[in-house]
């Protein structure tokens, strides 16, 4: 078939639009289409953690223990290194399963960097999530059911919600924050949110049992509206709470804890997580249309059109700017979980040669101590196209070394930004390389 430059034209047009809306806040309403051959999300050539721990039930290296009391979630938790203090307790019926879930038997999350698993008592099944490095969040099932081969289903009807404006159009994760009955129906005419580190604590949780302590900064958490008139909802009355066992029975669960510091982690982490996937489909669907669009006008690969070049980097400015905690809400007291979360995450590492780690939490003004996210160091960043990666570590260069002087990294002190340079430095190789072949020996 001959190509059709008029097609061409036309893709052009759809891609500037696509870019237009991406430099805003890559929210707004497109969903982009997953099965672009250079994303391919229906395929089953897959590395999430939960396709491997498959892989590795078949093989016998591996096995599922069923639990009497919670089926298979221990051994879940437990093979793909989920830490039980991630436990966070969401009442509000948002979700999957939502006919079981209620004020009384609340759903649980749990997380790593890489795997979010859910829990409903006496649910059907357990739910999870795993990033695979270049298609985002897969989703599975696992039955509630003994059998002598349990397996994780993948389940793409989940992306009717987990593919949506509110995890930025690509597979991904949400925590949303709504007004919730005592019954634990939503009431969405009074509104709600989808909340990550920049949303103000009076905005977060609604829905969400919250243990921990967090002085006079009030949050929606572990409180109902009745009526639908949003400043009737008594954040007070849900402030400050470090024991559940009055409102449910704990017991049904494997922590009685819904850590404040979990949930925060959680926020930031979802978001980041979506920014990665959403950068990288962009940056990969534009980059292929150029290609096509090149070779039907048989010109070089390497030449990009300006809204190709839009599209590749102008949603990195995004994700640079949320992975930098720009416009985080800070804090306005120290904030304190009730569950080993705290330590164990930090635990992680890695550490610079000053015992520094992007993982230490702040907890006083903000969540880190060092203001970049942790999530540098999942593969998934490390998956995402070279163009793309050279570009980060540039203008990750630029601000963190002071070339950058514009104002949108203005509030990084100068302190902040040698800090998370130097842990950088000693921590992310192919950062450390690019850092050096910038900065004269001297300097470094
Ligand atoms: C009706 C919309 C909806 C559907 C369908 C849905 N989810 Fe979710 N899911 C949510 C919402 C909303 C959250 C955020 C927490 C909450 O409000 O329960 C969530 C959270 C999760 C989480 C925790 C990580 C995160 O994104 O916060 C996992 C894991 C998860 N869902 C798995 C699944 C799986 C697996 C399926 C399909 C079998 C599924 N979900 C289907 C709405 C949905």
């Amino acid at each position: 078939m001959k190509p059709n430059l008029g097609f061409f034209v036309f893709l052009a047009l759809i891609a500037s639009t696509v870019s237009a809306i991406a430099q805003t806040d890559l929210g707004g309403s497109v969903v982009m289409g997953f099965d672009d051959p250079s994303i391919q999300y229906a395929s089953n050539v897959l590395r999430d953690p939960i396709s491997e721990l498959q892989r590795k039930l078949d093989r016998g290296e591996a096995k599922l223990r069923f639990d009497k009391e919670r089926g298979y979630l221990p051994s879940v938790l437990e093979l793909l290194n989920v830490p039980v203090s991630s436990q966070a307790l969401v009442f509000s019926k948002t979700s999957f399963q939502l006919q079981r879930i209620t004020p009384q038997t609340p759903r649980a999350i749990y997380f790593n960097d890489q795997v979010y698993v859910g829990y409903v008592v006496d649910g059907d099944v357990v739910e999870a999530s795993a990033v695979d490095p270049e298609k985002g969040a897969i989703f599975y099932t696992l039955d509630q059911t003994r059998r002598t081969t349990p397996r994780f289903v993948r389940r793409d009807e989940c992306l009717q919600c987990h593919a949506s404006p509110k995890t930025l159009g690509v597979p991904g994760h949400m925590v949303r924050s709504v007004y919730t009955a005592t019954d634990g129906y939503p009431i969405f005419q009074a509104g709600g949110f989808v909340t990550d580190h920049r949303s103000p604590m009076k905005e977060r949780w609604g829905g969400w049992y919250v243990t921990g302590t967090h002085g006079a900064d009030l949050h929606m958490g572990n409180v109902f509206l009745r009526g639908d008139n949003p400043d009737n909802l008594d954040l007070k009355a849900g402030a400050n709470v470090t024991d559940l066992a009055s409102r449910f029975d704990t017991d049904r669960f494997l922590s009685p804890h819904s850590d404040i510091v979990a949930l925060m982690t959680l926020e930031h982490q979802t978001r980041m997580h979506n920014l990665i996937t959403r950068v990288s489909y962009e940056a990969r669907t534009a980059m292929e249309q150029q290609v096509s669009m090149n070779r039907a006008l048989k010109r070089p690969d390497s030449e990009w059109s300006d809204s190709t070049r839009r599209r590749v980097y102008g949603p990195s400015e995004v994700l640079l700017q949320y992975m930098l905690f720009r416009d985080e809400a800070p804090l306005t007291a120290p904030v304190k979980g009730t569950s080993a979360f705290t330590g164990e995450f930090s635990k992680h590492g890695p550490r610079d040669r000053k015992g520094r780690s992007l993982r230490d939490l702040d907890l006083t003004r903000r969540l880190l101590r060092y203001p970049c996210s942790y999530l540098i160091y999942s593969e998934a960043y490390d998956a995402l196209p070279k163009e793309l990666s050279e570009y980060l570590n540039r203008r990750l260069w630029e601000v963190l070394s002071g070339a950058d002087t514009g104002k949108v990294y203005g509030t990084l002190t100068t302190a902040e930004r040698r800090d998370i340079a130097e842990i950088l430095r000693d921590t992310k190789p192919a950062f450390a390389a690019y850092w050096d072949s910038r900065t004269p020996p001297r300097a470094r």
